[in-house]
């Protein structure tokens, strides 16, 4: 049995994956905006995410082994020059800043253990480019970097790795790609070999930059 905290798991990929591995038997700490009590956190919200990691490692008394950051957001489809300023702010405040106050509640306590694994979901677009996305497509860039450098300032025992999901009909692409949104696999598809890939990550892996195909 393993301690796996995820962010963003009141829909979408964060919301089945949890699913899938409390199904297995794992213990999982999730967290939402939307989500009620001790688990609604704005991952955007460092005071925040310090009381929701304080409550989840005072309630397991351990660490979580797998650290999983999936909260994310997305601009509406504009061409860089049209993004409104604030919704960019936005949007990097909780897909990278986000991604950094979950590593700096968590993790302290994942090296006094001296092992877990931190994945950081990333995107297709975090590798490349898309019209229309940019502020998403330099968030998860974004997020690619802050995965090299965290992977780079581990001991041995520990990792941090970024991972691509793969395309998948949730609330964001439905948001993104419309109606073709629903030529894509839905999350209840996706959830089986995405906590297989999960949970057969270990030190091996530190510093990849991963696809779930
Ligand atoms: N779906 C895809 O095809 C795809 C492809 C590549 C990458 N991704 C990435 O996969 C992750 C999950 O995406 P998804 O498709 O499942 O999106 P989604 O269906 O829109 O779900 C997003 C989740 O993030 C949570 N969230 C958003 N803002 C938050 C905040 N400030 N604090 C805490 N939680 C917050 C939402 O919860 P609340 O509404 O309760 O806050 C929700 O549970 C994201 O990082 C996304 O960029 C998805």
């Amino acid at each position: 049995m393993k301690r796996i905290v995820i962010t963003g798991t009141t829909r979408g990929l964060g919301q089945a994956l949890a699913q899938e591995l409390e199904s297995r038997g794992h213990l999982v700490a999730g967290c939402g905006t939307s989500a009620q009590g001790a688990s609604q956190v704005d991952v955007g919200d460092f005071a925040q995410v310090q009381r929701w990691a304080e409550h989840v490692l005072d309630d397991w008394q351990a660490p979580p082994d797998l650290l999983i950051n999936s909260a994310g957001i997305t601009t509406d489809p504009d061409p860089l020059w049209a993004q409104d300023p604030e919704a960019l702010a936005r949007v990097l405040r909780i897909n990278v800043a986000g991604v950094q106050h979950a590593i700096r509640a968590f993790v302290p306590a994942m090296l006094d253990r001296g092992s877990g694994v931190i994945v950081n979901i990333s995107s297709d677009w975090g590798r490349t480019g898309a019209p229309m996305v940019g502020p998403y497509c330099a968030s998860k860039w974004a997020v690619e970097g802050l995965s090299r450098c965290l992977a780079l300032e581990l001991p041995s025992g520990l990792a941090a790795v970024s991972l691509d999901p793969g395309t998948i009909n949730t609330d964001m692409l439905r948001f993104t790609f419309g109606p073709g949104a629903e030529e894509f696999p839905t999350p209840e598809s996706w959830r089986g070999k995405a906590a297989d890939f999960v949970l057969g990550l270990g030190p091996e892996h530190n510093g990849q930059a991963l696809t779930l195909s």
